[in-house]
């Protein structure tokens, strides 16, 4: 498939979407939405891709925001209709995708940007990466996901402080908040996603599959984790992989899984 805004790249079982708007700092406009939608979705359903990376072209910016240019005029009907297909499309669907998404943060990480990063399973950020929700400055408040899921990661406390102030965090401040698992220099950030890509792969696609369910579970409202992670448990009983993975540890070898 070919896109106008983003790159999608596979190799060694990893599709590495490139959100690819660097002269407007990779801000996410309406069509840069979608064909990060189609993106996920084709590597999601794609038997080889086992992890997927999410990053931003240039080494200015992972996602500078939502694009400001495209909602200045809306009104009340339409700004709630944008946070609501955005977080269908992009924000919710990326967090319950079922294959891995790490988000490679290699810069500016605002708004929008912050919301995608959230939205993925997990973070790695370039020592340069700036974070922060500044949309109070700009008279409204973050509309995809980022009221539910900055608190969930660092805290009520700091989430409040951080969207009151509408100021940025550095990188450093991100991983003592817990809101990046790692900071490394900008060169090593691929790599190190690739890296830790490539643990993750050994494992079984499918138990991981249900982990990610399970544990979103947690966040969602009138669902009870445990019981979800009960039932996906039992279910992994009745899959080749956890046959092949007990018998390999059995048999004292390496675990070859079926697959996705
Ligand atoms: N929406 C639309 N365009 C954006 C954008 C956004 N969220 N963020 C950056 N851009 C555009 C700028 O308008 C500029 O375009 P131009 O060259 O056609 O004028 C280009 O990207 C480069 O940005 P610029 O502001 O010149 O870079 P900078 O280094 O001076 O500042 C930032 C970088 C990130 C601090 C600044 O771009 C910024 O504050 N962006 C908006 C962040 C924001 O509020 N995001 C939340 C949106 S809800």
């Amino acid at each position: 498939m070919s896109y106008n805004n983003i790159l999608s790249e596979f190799e060694n079982g990893i599709t590495t979407i490139t959100i690819n708007r660097p002269k407007k700092l990779n801000a996410l406009n309406k069509e840069t939405i979608s064909e990060l939608h189609d993106a996920l979705d084709a590597a999601n359903n794609d038997a080889d891709t086992k992890v997927i990376v999410l990053t931003g072209s240039g080494e200015k910016a992972f996602v500078a925001g939502a694009d400001i240019s495209e909602f200045a005029d809306f009104s009340v009907e339409e700004g709630g209709n944008l946070a609501a297909k955005g977080q269908e499309l992009l924000f919710d669907f990326t967090e319950n995708l079922s294959t891995p998404v790490i988000a490679a943060v290699n810069g500016f990480a605002l708004g929008g940007g912050l919301e995608l990063a959230m939205s993925c399973h997990f973070r790695v950020a370039s020592s340069n990466a700036k974070m922060g929700l500044p949309e109070t400055s700009l008279g409204v408040i973050p509309g995809y996901g980022g009221t539910q899921r900055l608190p969930q990661l660092i805290g009520k406390g700091r989430a409040m402080e951080m969207v009151m102030t509408a100021g940025m965090i550095d990188a450093q401040q991100a991983l003592n908040y817990g809101l990046v698992n790692h900071v490394v220099e900008q060169a090593e950030l691929l790599p190190l996603c690739y890296k830790i890509a490539s643990k993750i792969m050994r494992n079984s696609s499918v138990a991981i599959s249900q982990a990610i369910n399970a544990i979103n579970a947690n966040y969602k409202d009138g669902i009870n984790g445990y019981d979800i992670e009960i039932e996906a448990f039992g279910n992994c009983f009745g899959t080749e992989d956890f046959k092949e993975g007990t018998t390999a540890f059995l048999e004292k070898r390496k675990a070859d899984f079926p697959g996705k």
